[in-house]
């Protein structure tokens, strides 16, 4: 029998229990061994469940008892859920868990922790909730050179961003709707300002190359800027607006990464990836473009994907093959956001007609392709150029300015 500890009993502890206690049998025969819950750690009181004799709310309950081998993290946010998986990891304990927050901040600290003390620390539902996408890079894709890492990896922001396109909603209707549906989350800052996105693609950035990516030091954008002009912009130019985290390894052995709103082509695999789904491509040398779809977030979802991860701890208590290792950041691994080179779409307006605005522009930008919306309007010009830097685009703010030209926004464009 392995006895385990829940931490946290909220949306994804209580999924947790309710996969186990549904699927005891098959859980125990993929396991070889019995799983079974001896305790689940929350301040609040749960009198009406059949498991309630399980809780307690001093962690000590959980550190102290030897019996414990594995621990299940799924309070969410740095603390003190990094507090609590460091000791249970410096005590004997393997942790699960399903908080990005955690991974993405500590993932290194943890990681090296578990290693020095022949430990598991497993994280499959911090990223894609109940989509495998952990262990297919860390394992099944291994043999590759992963060129690229592109994923719409926010369902609240792809249900924003699905609204405004296919509907015509403004971003702040569209944020009411996912708030109402329940989709949003209760401050949904996180979500729309791409942190949530960028602890994310930090995760698999730093599983994928084996050095660890901060979400500081991390180029993110959300999606507040993004208007009806532009989503119009991307349907002329022949895709659709989505979130997208990415990374690229770059030749000189850096990486290239970024949260960012970008145009993609609707002949893409990511551009039909709508509503709060989640999709994440990966590109290897090898194998080609690989793409992993499914639902990103949700009880069921996400306790599935944790409770996988349980399976595998009991399958390896007895062996010294860890799974999972990444080592810490190494100084200017992160290439400069600002000086790389990328497709753009850009947006200006300004007092004349569409046509004299572009010709202005094109002064400005003598190689800008230009787009022309569908109900476009005087006072707006939209066009799109290659390989650019930001650096190089903020150059041209001031001689745009003196034309009348107002730069209303810029958008990535993307290469998949
Ligand atoms: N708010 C997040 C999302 C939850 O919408 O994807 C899962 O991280």
């Amino acid at each position: 029998m392995a006895e385990i500890a829940v931490m946290g009993h909220g949306v994804v502890g209580s999924g947790v229990l309710e996969v186990l206690l549904s699927h005891t049998d098959s859980i125990s025969k993929r396991a070889k061994e019995e799983i079974h819950v001896k305790r689940i750690l929350d301040l609040r009181e749960f009198p009406d469940l059949p498991y309630s004799g399980c809780f307690t709310k001093d962690f000590g309950d959980i550190l102290n008892d030897p019996e414990i081998r594995i621990v299940v993290e799924v309070m969410g946010g740095l603390e003190p859920a990094f507090s609590y998986v460091k000791a249970c990891l410096e005590n004997g304990k393997s942790v699960v868990t399903s908080n990005k927050e955690l991974v993405a901040q500590k993932g290194a600290e943890l990681l090296a922790l578990a290693q020095k003390n022949n430990l598991n620390f497993l994280f499959e539902a911090s990223v894609g909730g109940g989509i495998p996408i952990i262990r297919p890079i860390s394992q099944c894709l291994a043999a590759n050179e992963m060129t690229e890492i592109a994923g719409i990896l926010n369902g609240t922001t792809n249900f924003i961003l699905t609204k405004m396109i296919r509907e015509h909603m403004a971003f702040g209707d569209a944020l009411a709707l996912a708030q109402k549906l329940g989709y949003a989350e209760r401050d949904p800052s996180a979500d729309v300002e791409g942190i949530d996105a960028c602890r994310k693609i930090c995760i698999l950035a730093s599983l994928a190359y084996g050095t660890h990516v901060y979400p500081s030091g991390v180029h993110t954008e959300g999606i507040t800027s993004i208007t009806k002009e532009d989503v119009g912009y991307a349907d002329a130019w022949g895709g659709v607006i989505k979130l997208i985290g990415e990374v690229k390894k770059l030749e000189n052995g850096r990486v290239h990464i970024q949260v960012a709103p970008m145009f993609i082509s609707r002949e893409s695999q990511l551009a039909n990836v709508d509503d709060v789904f989640n999709g994440i491509l990966v590109r290897g040398d090898a194998t080609g473009d690989v793409v992993f779809y499914g639902k990103g977030a949700g009880k069921l979802p996400t306790a599935s994907a944790v409770v996988a991860d349980v399976i595998d701890c009991v399958r390896h208590l007895r062996s010294d093959r860890k799974i999972l290792f990444w080592e810490d950041a190494k100084p200017d691994y992160v290439q400069p956001w600002e000086d790389t080179p990328q497709d753009l779409f850009v947006r200006v307006s300004g007092k004349e007609d569409s046509d004299s605005l572009f010709d202005l522009a094109q002064q400005v930008f003598p190689e800008a392709v230009r787009l022309i919306r569908r109900d476009e309007e005087q006072g707006e010009t939209g066009f799109t150029l290659s390989d650019v830097t930001e650096n190089q685009l903020k150059a041209k703010i001031p001689p745009l300015e003196e034309r009348g030209l107002k730069l209303e926004n810029r958008i990535t464009i993307a290469d998949f």
